[in-house]
């Protein structure tokens, strides 16, 4: 009974003890290690299969300046991604003690069977709170000036350490706190040696091999990149309708969602276009805005590479559904001062399509074939704590 008894305050004066340690230093008690592979999967060999890099239509001049080396992007603050360096961001994108309650991982917002998007219209962060915005798909981040639904940061390493001290995101508000975290986590020790010759945690580190693990995520082997070698020679004939409509004067969707990346265009100037936000953040589609906090409606013209994966759609995750979509911009955009000229009829009016339901089902057909089934299953994007 006595020994009983001990036993008990033991261990609930150790949890106590323990609980007071982990409030004040924040310190995991989840060991959970990640399962990797004795040989670290290969990130480098990235490339691009001809014809992402080449105009598609008369409407997409040569969108990518794609670099030849396929280990550095070169660019604006890319890293160089080497195997060692994605693993160990790899690791740092699934683990969820990058939030500050142990809760939530980058993953847990970009799912790798949603193209690393998140089937909530607002994702859910480490107390619970809901973002104000849809998450993103992250979709050839390393060919992207223009991050974030507003643009508002350049690239992978300058964006990731955001997320990590965002407040409803994943809360880490000091940045020192989560490098001691992680260097009292022992099996980041041999990670970071891997990737980067000593066992050191920094938050450039961090950022770092994060990136890299997002740069080395290339989509590229959808049907619609498939079609391109044989001229959509199994492309159905609604998927062909949907196609040369979404390239047409009259829908003018390849207008805006351009190139082999279906959106927004850099400007010519730095090695991928100097970043601004002129063709980047857009004006208008926002017109029917719920959250009037926003910047006039400008918003970034989304890539539609696995747009079949990533619902709901717009900043706000307004619409469940591709057809809800094509039925907005058949008939539901609203006048608003700052709509985008091409979504403005000859008559001043809002621009209204008319398409039949045949030409929308088709429209939905093509948007489709932009799925890369790939991406979705490798097993090097996969949760490594699984
Ligand atoms: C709680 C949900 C949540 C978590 C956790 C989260 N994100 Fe996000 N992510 C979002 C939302 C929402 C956006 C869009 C934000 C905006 O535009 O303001 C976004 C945007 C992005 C983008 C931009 C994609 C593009 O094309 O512009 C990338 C890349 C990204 N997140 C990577 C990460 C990484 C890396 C982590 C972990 C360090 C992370 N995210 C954690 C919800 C989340
Ligand atoms: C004037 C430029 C413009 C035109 C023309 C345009 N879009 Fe868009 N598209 C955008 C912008 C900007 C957004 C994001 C709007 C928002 O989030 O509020 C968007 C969003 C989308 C989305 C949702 C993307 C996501 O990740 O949630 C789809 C799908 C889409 N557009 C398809 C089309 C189709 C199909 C057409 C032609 C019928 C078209 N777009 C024409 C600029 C345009």
């Amino acid at each position: 009974m006595k020994a009983k008894l001990f036993l008990f305050l033991l261990i609930a004066g150790t949890t106590v003890f323990l609980a007071g340690c982990l409030e004040d230093d924040k310190i995991t008690p989840d060991l959970t290690e990640p399962k990797l592979p004795e040989q670290a999967y290969n990130y480098t060999d990235i490339s691009f299969p001809p014809g992402l890099d080449v105009a598609f239509g008369s409407n997409a001049p040569n969108v990518f300046v794609v670099n030849t080396d396929p280990v550095n992007f070169g660019g604006i603050d890319n890293p160089t991604v080497t195997d060692e360096g994605a693993t160990l961001g790899r690791v740092l994108f699934y683990d969820k003690r990058l939030s500050v309650n142990n809760s939530i991982a980058c993953a847990s917002c970009h799912r790798q069977e949603l193209a690393f998007a998140d089937f909530r219209a607002g994702s859910v962060g480490f107390g619970g709170k809901v973002t104000p915005r849809n998450s993103m798909a992250i979709i050839n981040v390393a060919l992207n000036r223009n991050l974030f639904w507003d643009s508002r940061v350049h690239s992978a390493k300058e964006l990731i350490l955001q997320p990590i001290q965002n407040h409803i995101e994943m809360g880490m508000e000091s940045l020192s706190t989560l490098e001691k975290k992680l260097n009292n986590t022992p099996f980041y020790a041999a990670l970071f040696k891997n990737a980067y010759g000593d066992g050191q945690v920094t938050r450039e580190r961090i950022a770092d091999a994060m990136a890299q693990f997002l740069c080395s995520m290339v989509s590229a082997d959808s049907r619609f990149d498939q079609g391109q070698t044989n001229n959509f020679a199994d492309f159905t004939a609604l998927e062909s309708l949907g196609m040369n409509l979404f390239f047409s004067n009259r829908t003018r969707c390849s207008e805006c969602h351009a190139g082999a990346n279906f959106m927004a265009e850099d400007q010519p100037g730095g090695p991928y276009g100097t970043p601004t936000t002129r063709g980047s953040a857009n004006t208008g589609l926002d017109a029917v805005t719920r959250d009037p906090g926003f910047r006039n409606g400008q918003f970034r013209i989304p890539s539609l590479r696995n747009i079949e994966l990533t619902a709901p759609y717009m900043h706000d995750g307004r619409f469940a559904t591709l057809e809800e979509v094509i039925d907005f911009y058949d008939h539901g955009i609203q006048a608003h001062p700052n709509l985008d000229p091409k979504l403005v009829g000859e008559d001043g009016e809002p621009l209204r399509l008319h398409l039949s339901s045949l030409e929308k089902q088709a429209l939905v057909a093509f948007l489709k074939t932009l799925t890369d089934q790939t991406l979705v299953k490798d097993e090097k994007f996969s949760n490594p704590f699984n």
